[in-house]
């Protein structure tokens, strides 16, 4: 969908390098653009080639393996897997976490700023998600949001985001497998210094990728847009 959005120049791109441990993968990618693409075989030869910015869609470790050499060459860097971010200590300023599959992530962090009480995550999705079968709700996880990511990491990186932005309070995170449910959905409660919030998303799944929201992609297309436009 990113790469997508860039052949129909919704971002200001004129070349895209792209890099994937299965290198198959890539050059797959490359041969349905039409659009300037080059495949690099290790993020050292895309670091060499100084983009502007750099998207990790990967996994967990793989952004934890990466952030620090992309950090030190200035670059400025979009990470997905937003839980491998919770317990790193290099320097976050160059490092962008999409809104991902929520919103509203500008009020959590103003309110965080004065005192935020409680957060609370609760995520229904239909059990095809968790290759389950369950007839009725069945709850998959209940406690913090720093477990909810590890444990879920494909799936649960709301958690991981929502972690981030408020910190540093905590979030408290339940995870439904619901048979009522087609969308994704997500509810985030906050009680704060001075007030209250209730955020719902119900999304439909990305067209490409049932695990993901099409939102979270599209959350991914405005970051990307706001930083090549800087
Ligand atoms: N923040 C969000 O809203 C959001 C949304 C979707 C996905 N994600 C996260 O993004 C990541 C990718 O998700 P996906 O569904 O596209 O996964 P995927 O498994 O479909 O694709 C990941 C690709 O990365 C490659 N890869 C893995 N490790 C690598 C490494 N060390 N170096 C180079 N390439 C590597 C794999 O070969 C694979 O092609 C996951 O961590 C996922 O949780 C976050």
């Amino acid at each position: 969908m990113l790469a997508e959005a860039i052949e129909r120049k919704l971002v200001d791109c004129d070349e895209l390098i792209l890099y994937d441990a299965d290198t198959a993968k890539a050059e797959h990618l490359k041969s349905a653009l039409k659009f300037p693409a080059t495949v690099v075989n290790s993020l050292d030869e895309m670091l060499h080639r100084k983009p502007k910015v750099i998207v990790e869609a990967a996994s967990q470790q793989a952004a934890k393996d990466y952030i620090g050499r992309i950090v030190a060459k200035k670059i400025e860097l979009i990470v997905l897997s937003s839980g491998a971010l919770l317990d790193s200590d290099v320097d976050l300023s160059r490092v962008h976490v999409p809104s991902g599959a929520i919103g509203g992530l500008d009020a959590l962090s103003s309110a965080a700023l004065a005192g935020i009480d409680e957060v609370m995550l609760t995520s229904r999705k239909n059990p095809r998600a968790f290759d389950m079968n369950n007839k009725e709700p069945k709850v998959m996880y209940e406690g913090s949001a720093e477990e909810a990511a590890r444990l879920f990491p494909r799936e649960m990186n709301v958690a991981a985001t929502l972690a981030l932005t408020v910190k540093p309070a905590k979030v408290r995170v339940q995870v439904i497998s619901d048979p009522a449910v087609q969308r994704n959905t997500h509810e985030v409660q906050v009680k704060w210094r001075f007030g209250e919030m209730l955020l719902r998303f119900a999304n439909e799944p990305h067209p490409e990728n049932p695990r993901t929201s099409a939102l979270a992609a599209w959350s991914t297309i405005r970051l990307l847009q706001e930083l090549l436009e800087e």
